[in-house]
Parts: structure tokens; C-alpha cells; sequence
């Protein structure tokens, strides 16, 4: 049985444990070791988590199975898509499950509640980048219905590489 809470505090070490081994499963192969790094250097660290907790217009969900943190997604308003999708939209900024836990609807889980918190802000779309490399979450999301609306580049290491910028109506 899979659980949904809101994060707290203390469970940020687990968190940033399934960020990390979620990350390292998807991107080690395709990139190299020193762009890793740097990537964790700069946005894996326990104090950018813990900055990232306390920071305003934000909302992290943990599904929870046994007691331990086995995924979690992090949801947060901005405007960095508001010329494209106006004002009413959420992020949809990470979303990771344990390597050993894919494929068992957990990312659906943390999806549909996703949906839920977004209706709940009366947000009128949900977004989200995905690199275009990533084929699975791409998957995953278009299951989902997101589509296509733009792409932005992004700084992994010192390659610069495409996300896919990908909505849907909430
Ligand atoms: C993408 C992710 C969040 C999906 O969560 P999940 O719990 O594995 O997915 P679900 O079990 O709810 O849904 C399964 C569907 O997702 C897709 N999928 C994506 N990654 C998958 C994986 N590793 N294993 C199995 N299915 C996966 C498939 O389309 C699958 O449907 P199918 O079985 O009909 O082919 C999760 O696999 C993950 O954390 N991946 C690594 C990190 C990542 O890429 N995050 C997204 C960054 S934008």
C-alpha cells in the first residue's frame, strides 16, 4: 500500500536519496561523469533542498510504501510561462520514483494527486520540462495527455541540453 503525504522537514535526506539514484538512473548513461557532478554540485545538495522546502507558492507530495519515501514531486507557481499559457498555471518541477519502484503507478499516484493540488489552486494548466532524451518520462507524460507547447535549454554540467516544454489543461 502506497501512501501520499505532504513532505516534511525531516524527510528531505530520503528525498534527495530518490532524487539522486532516480537521476543517476535516467542521465548516467547518456552524459558524462564530470557533467554528473556538477549537476549534483550545483542542485543535489541537502541545503538546496532544504531551501527549496521553505520557499513560497510551493507544494511536495511523498508517496510513502512500508514507511519509506519511494517518490515525491514538487508543484510551484511562477510566471516563467506566462506569455505562452497566461496566468493561472502550475509547474510540475520534479517528479522521481525510487529506480527499484518504476513501473507500479507510483508517478501516477503522485500525478493524479498533482492534478488534485493544481484544481485545488484553480490553476488552469499544468506544465513541465522533460529533456528530449528522456523517452520513458516523455511516455509517461503523454499517457497523461501533456502535449508539446515550446522547448527551453537547460545547463546540465556544462552541456547545454533541450527540455521539451509540455502542458495540460488541469
Ligand atoms: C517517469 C516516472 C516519474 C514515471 O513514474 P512510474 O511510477 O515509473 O510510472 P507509472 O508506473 O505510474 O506509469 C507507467 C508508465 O510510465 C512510463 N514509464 C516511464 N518510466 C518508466 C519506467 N522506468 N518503468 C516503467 N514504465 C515507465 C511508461 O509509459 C509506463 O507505461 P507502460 O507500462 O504502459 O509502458 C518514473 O519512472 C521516474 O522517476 N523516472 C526517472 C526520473 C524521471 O525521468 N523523472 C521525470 C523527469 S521530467
Amino acid at each position: 500500500m502506497v501512501d501520499v503525504r505532504l513532505a516534511r522537514f525531516e524527510d528531505l535526506p530520503a528525498m534527495l536519496e530518490v532524487a539522486f539514484l532516480s537521476f543517476e538512473k535516467t542521465f548516467a548513461p547518456h552524459n558524462t561523469r564530470e557533467d554528473m557532478d556538477i549537476f549534483y554540485r550545483d542542485n543535489y545538495t541537502i541545503e538546496k533542498m532544504q531551501h527549496e522546502f521553505y520557499q513560497p507558492q510551493t507544494a511536495l507530495f511523498l508517496a510513502i510504501e512500508h514507511g519509506n519515501v519511494v517518490g515525491f514531486v514538487r508543484l510551484r507557481k511562477n510566471d516563467e510561462v506566462k506569455e505562452k499559457l497566461g496566468d493561472a498555471t502550475i509547474e510540475l518541477q520534479r517528479l522521481y520514483v525510487h529506480p527499484q519502484h518504476q513501473g507500479k503507478s507510483i508517478g501516477s499516484l503522485l500525478m493524479g494527486n498533482a492534478m488534485s493540488y493544481a484544481a485545488g489552486e484553480h490553476a488552469e494548466w499544468i506544465w513541465l520540462g522533460v529533456w528530449e532524451r528522456n523517452f520513458l518520462a516523455q511516455k509517461f507524460y503523454a499517457k497523461w495527455g501533456f502535449e508539446r507547447f515550446g522547448e527551453h535549454t537547460f545547463l546540465h554540467g556544462t552541456d547545454p541540453q533541450i527540455d521539451w516544454l509540455l502542458k495540460r489543461r488541469v
